[in-house]
């Protein structure tokens, strides 16, 4: 068993785990050792297979329609994503598609895709909304992330991205939209209890660093922790800024510099680092992962699954180009989708390590080694998880 609690992987040879009825984890170290009062009414042997922390993907936009294929190909001839954005294209494009679609058809694709990540060992996922920019559009694709763990054994955490792009009905005019998001969308969105934490896109071509703060002001008003796409292409200080307001991950961080990082560690920010879309958009310029970890910011990784920078739907991918071309270590990659994942999400009081008085999500997988999760791609070593029991 790979606990992830402490350093490296917590490993416990011959574990065992004791459950209890509501799912909490009561005891567990090597099998011999199993308390005598300990008399379980159902027992699961793992075979030798390895246990580990139900995976998290702390950073998706799962809920979507249709696909950006055409503008992959662009990117290929040498159109760079912000200048396919700058077109029209871009996010508006996806907007443009997932507001014609109904409720019906965004949660039948996104438990899809949501099934492909859970069948890799994934126990909880965040979703983000921010491809409808209009009250309803944006309700439905909450409401559609809500609905998912009505049809898979995964937790989902919602996050409302209205800032994301500014839509096309507020062309010209970003205060306009953030004052509407402020007084309209965010709060009808929190009274209907749809939204987990609250994000924006900070970015020359997203939203400005003055903006996000009115945004983040009123998410603090209404007691919403914050998080934020921050550094991804060039350097906002979006990263000062969400540490300021105690947000729970600043994300992307490519060109997060020496004062973000130290601003990160004293608030006790995630990086999330997004192998996937680095990879996707060809970047040259890596986090400052050597930085990061100098002062101790906990760094997790995760997905962004999205159909214009990440199409990617596999976390143990991910975890691999956070090794290789990250240069993180195999157990920072497992560290970065469990314990600083769930930390990420604000629940790592619950989840995220397996120790005794949290949840049992678990993973149950065939590998030798824990080594073995980021080693091969294209090969799913999951057998199983569990969640919810
Ligand atoms: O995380 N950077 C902004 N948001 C997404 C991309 C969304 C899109 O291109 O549709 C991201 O990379
Ligand atoms: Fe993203």
């Amino acid at each position: 068993m790979a606990t992830m609690a402490g350093s490296g992987y917590g490993t416990i040879e011959n574990a065992a785990l004791l459950v209890d009825l509501e799912n909490k984890i009561t005891w567990l170290g090597p099998d011999k050792a199993i308390p005598v009062e300990a008399d379980p009414e159902q027992e699961l042997d793992c075979h030798q297979r390895w246990i580990t922390p139900g995976l998290i993907d702390c950073h998706t936009h799962l809920v979507y329609a249709g696909n950006r294929s055409d503008e992959f190909e662009q990117r290929l001839q040498g159109i760079s994503y912000a200048d396919i954005a700058r077109r029209g294209g871009g996010i508006q494009s996806t907007v443009r598609s997932t507001r014609e679609a109904d409720f019906e058809m965004l949660l039948d694709a996104t438990v899809q895709r949501a099934s492909i990540l859970v069948g890799e060992g994934v126990t909880r996922i965040e979703i983000k909304s921010g491809y409808g920019l209009d009250l309803d559009s944006e309700r439905r694709m909450l409401q559609v992330a809500r609905a998912v763990s009505g049809h898979l054994p995964v937790k989902v955490h919602t996050t409302f991205l209205g800032a994301h792009a500014l839509p096309l009905e507020f062309s010209g005019d970003p205060d306009g939209y953030i004052e509407h998001i402020c007084t309209s969308m965010l709060p009808a969105l929190a009274a209907d209890g749809l939204i987990d934490a609250v994000d924006g896109f900070c970015e020359s071509i997203g939203f400005s660093t003055m903006e996000i703060e009115r945004l983040f002001r009123r998410a603090q008003q209404l007691n919403l922790p914050v998080k934020l796409h921050a550094e991804q292409l060039s350097n906002q200080h979006g990263a000062e800024l969400v540490a300021r307001y105690k947000g729970l991950s600043a994300d992307h961080l490519e060109y997060l510099d020496e004062p973000g990082i130290r601003a990160m560690a004293a608030a006790g920010t995630v990086a999330t680092l997004l192998p996937g879309a680095f990879y996707y958009l060809n970047e040259t310029r890596l986090p400052p992962i050597a930085g990061l970890r100098e002062h101790a910011v906990p760094m997790a990784i995760a997905t962004d699954h999205n159909p214009g920078t990440s199409p990617v739907l596999s976390l143990l991918t991910c975890m691999n180009m956070g090794c290789v071309l990250f240069g993180l270590r195999p157990d920072e990659a497992l560290a970065g989708v469990t314990r600083h994942a769930a930390k990420a999400l604000g629940v790592d009081h619950l989840c995220g390590t397996l120790q005794p008085g949290k949840l049992a999500e678990l993973a149950i997988w065939n590998i030798d080694q824990p080594v073995d999760l980021v080693y091969s791609i294209g090969q799913n070593p999951c057998d199983s998880t569990i969640q919810k029991g």
